[in-house]
Order: C-alpha cells, then sequence, then structure tokens
C-alpha cells in the first residue's frame, strides 16, 4: 500500500526530525520544511495529504500557512504545534478550519492517533465529494434523459393529435356520405339529418353534456335514421295506413343501423344511441321497450328534435307547422313519447330555435300552418306513425 506523504513545517530542526521520526515508524512519508517566505512555493509543488506546522515562526507564521492552504487545498486538514502559553492563538486557528492541535511535548501514540483522525476526515470528505459529483452527474443524466424523453413524447403527443384529427375528418366526411345516402331515400327530408345535428348539439350544450357525449351525439344525430337504407321505399314513404307487418319492416331501421355502426370500433356509443331513438318515454317504444332514464340520454334527446324537426318541415301530405305550433304538438306527447325535462328545455329556449341558422336549412318553406281539417288528420296520422317508428 502506498505511504501517505505528511508536510511539517517547523522552524526548530528538533522538532522536525522528531516527528519525523515517530510518522516515519507509523509508515507514513514525510517531508520537512523549516517555513520561510519559501513555504507557499512548498505547499504548491508538493504533494502531501497533510500538514502539521508550527505556530510561532519568523517571516510565515503557522496561521498564514493554515490561511494559505484552506483557501486554496481545502481538503487538507491542518494540524497545528503549539504550547501552553499559546492557547488564545490555538483557538484563533480551530476558528480559521485546523483539524486539531497538538501541544508539545508530543507523545508518539498522541501523534500518531491524531495524525490518523485528520487523514480519516480527509478521506472521508473526499469521498462525500465524489459522491456528491457522482450525484450531481446521475441527476444530471436523468434531467437529460427525462428532458429527451419528454420531448419525444410531445412530438408523439403532436403526432397523435394530428393522426386523431385526421381520423375525425375521415370520420366526419364518412357521415356526410352516409347522409346523403339516408337523404336520398326522401326527398322530402334533405337538410333533416344537418338540422338534427344542430338541433340535438344545442339540447346536449343546454343540458350540460360532456365534449365526448358531443361528439357521440354529433354523429348520432346525423345517422340515426341510417338503417332505412335497408327498408323498402314503397314501405317508408308510404302515405297510406300500414299494415303491421309493414310497421314491423320499418321498427327494423334502429337495429338496422345500430348493426352497420357497431362495425366501426370508434362508434360503439353511437351505435347505442341510434339503436334506441324510437324508444318511448312511457316504455312504449321500441326495440327495447325502454322506459325512462333506462333510455340513453342522448337517444332521447335525438327523440324529441326528430319530432320537433319532423314538424316543421314539409311533408307529402301535409306543410311544416310554425314553431309555436309544433311546441304545442310536442307537448301532447311529452312525458308519453318524449322525455318531459327535454322537451320542457327546448319549449323554454324557443328563441334560440327562432332565430338561429338551423331554420335557414329549410329555403322556401313556409313557416306558417295554414291547417285545414283534412291536413290536420293527416298530421295527427303522422304522429301516430312515429310511435310505431314511421318518419313524420
Ligand atoms: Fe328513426
Amino acid at each position: 500500500m502506498e505511504k501517505r506523504t505528511i508536510l511539517i513545517v517547523d522552524d526548530e530542526e528538533i522538532i522536525r526530525k522528531t516527528l519525523s521520526i515517530h510518522l516515519t515508524k507509523g509508515n507514513y512519508s514525510v517531508i520537512q520544511s523549516a517555513g520561510g517566505s519559501g513555504i507557499f512555493e512548498e505547499l504548491k509543488n508538493n504533494n502531501y495529504e497533510l500538514v502539521i506546522s508550527d505556530i510561532r515562526m519568523p517571516e510565515v507564521n503557522g496561521l498564514q500557512i493554515l490561511e494559505y492552504v484552506k483557501k486554496n487545498y481545502a481538503d487538507i486538514p491542518v494540524l497545528i504545534l503549539t504550547g501552553l502559553m499559546d492557547l488564545n492563538i490555538t483557538i484563533e486557528a480551530m476558528k480559521m478550519g485546523a483539524f486539531d492541535f497538538l501541544i508539545k511535548p508530543i507523545t508518539k501514540e498522541h501523534l500518531l492517533n491524531t495524525v490518523q483522525n485528520a487523514l480519516h476526515s480527509r478521506d472521508l470528505l473526499i469521498q462525500n465529494k465524489k459522491l456528491e459529483k457522482e450525484n450531481l452527474e446521475y441527476r444530471t443524466i436523468l434531467e437529460n434523459k427525462v428532458e429527451e424523453r419528454t420531448e419525444q413524447l410531445n412530438k408523439k403527443t403532436v403526432e397523435l393529435e394530428n393522426a386523431y384529427e385526421t381520423l375525425q375528418k375521415m370520420n366526419f366526411q364518412m357521415v356526410k356520405v352516409l347522409a346523403e345516402a339516408i337523404e336520398a331515400k326522401d326527398k322530402y327530408t334533405r337538410g333533416h339529418c344537418d338540422r338534427m345535428r344542430l338541433i340535438c348539439l344545442k339540447i346536449g350544450e343546454l343540458l350540460g353534456i360532456s365534449e365526448e357525449e358531443k361528439t357521440d351525439l354529433e354523429f348520432a344525430a346525423v345517422l340515426h335514421d341510417l338503417g332505412k337504407i335497408g327498408i323498402a321505399d314503397s314501405i317508408l314513404n308510404k302515405i297510406d295506413t300500414l299494415s303491421e307487418n309493414e310497421f314491423d319492416m320499418i321498427k327494423e331501421h334502429s337495429l338496422i343501423g345500430e348493426k352497420i355502426i357497431s362495425e366501426i370500433s370508434t362508434f360503439k356509443n353511437v351505435s347505442m344511441i341510434i339503436k334506441h331513438h324510437h324508444e318511448n318515454y312511457d316504455g312504449s317504444g321500441y326495440p327495447g321497450g325502454l322506459k325512462g332514464s333506462h333510455i340513453p340520454l342522448l337517444s332521447r334527446i335525438i327523440a324529441v328534435a326528430d319530432v320537433f324537426d319532423a314538424l316543421t318541415s314539409n311533408r307529402p301530405y301535409r306543410e311544416s307547422l310554425s314553431i309555436e305550433s309544433a311546441i304545442s304538438e310536442i307537448k301532447n306527447i311529452s312525458g308519453t313519447k318524449l322525455d318531459p325535462s327535454i322537451v320542457q328545455l327546448l319549449i323554454s329556449n324557443r328563441e334560440y330555435f327562432y332565430k338561429n341558422s338551423y331554420t335557414k336549412l329549410k329555403p322556401n318553406q313556409p313557416q306558417k300552418y295554414s291547417g285545414t281539417e283534412e291536413k290536420n288528420k293527416l298530421l295527427k296520422k303522422s304522429l301516430c306513425l312515429h310511435a310505431y317508428g314511421n318518419s313524420l
């Protein structure tokens, strides 16, 4: 094992030699210095791990040496050699950072113990600094890694957001195509899907539904009657009374729509809303005969909007009703066919439906109902058909 080097600074040669003998026997390597003006050069040039310095010396005293070492080599301990008369200076030295002091005359045992303690303390100090440095390096590496990962994640998030946006655009395009397919079945329902979207979204907003629900509602509102593409035109557009068998066939459109839409993995909720859009609040609807709050909320919204838009749109057998007349008709089926709380919401906010843009989606359409006895009969019939699933 390599010997540890100790620098002894004392102007008295006898002291230097005595200490040197003890330390050499203790297996240390010793450098001796008489001090003086050259001491600072010696302190600079030699590779030592401990300084033992006398206090009282001509030219450069022990406190100056201590100050220099502490300032330039903070982890090298300094032991002060002192006499009993130098107590105040010794206290001063300790305050300045001396590791310990040795009172002359010095015994070999006390010297070696004190040196061993000083070097052990130095070792701990260096080890501690090394750990601190390693810790700092590790922390820096970790912070860099976290920063790098965060940057990668942010990049991925942007990519995902863009992909989601593209997917949403594609969904809207697909839904638009499907809506046109639905409306192609019946020229009198032209614009119905778009108006349904606006009416439903407004009702949803008034009910305070979440953003996710709004998206589902928007798609379901446009696609609610998609299943009609599976129903024969002759039945769908029939004005005369439908047979029971024909009613049953029309009723199938909820399930056909649900089946088509459920094939799209992101539209599972939408398919359930479509499935139940002809449930009646009193449980007399289809396909599940669900009642009240057991009917999905978004399906109940669609049911109200569907009746409202149908009543305010032209049909082959009647002209559209004014909004007030439509509301009056809706009141008659509130609580039986329709959810009364949603109907109430529609009534309370009728101003919005008067003023807002969805009415502009019905160009050249009379807003005033010029009802005759015959038309009234047809209207009542259409409301009755709705209960079984026919469009108004
Ligand atoms: Fe329907």
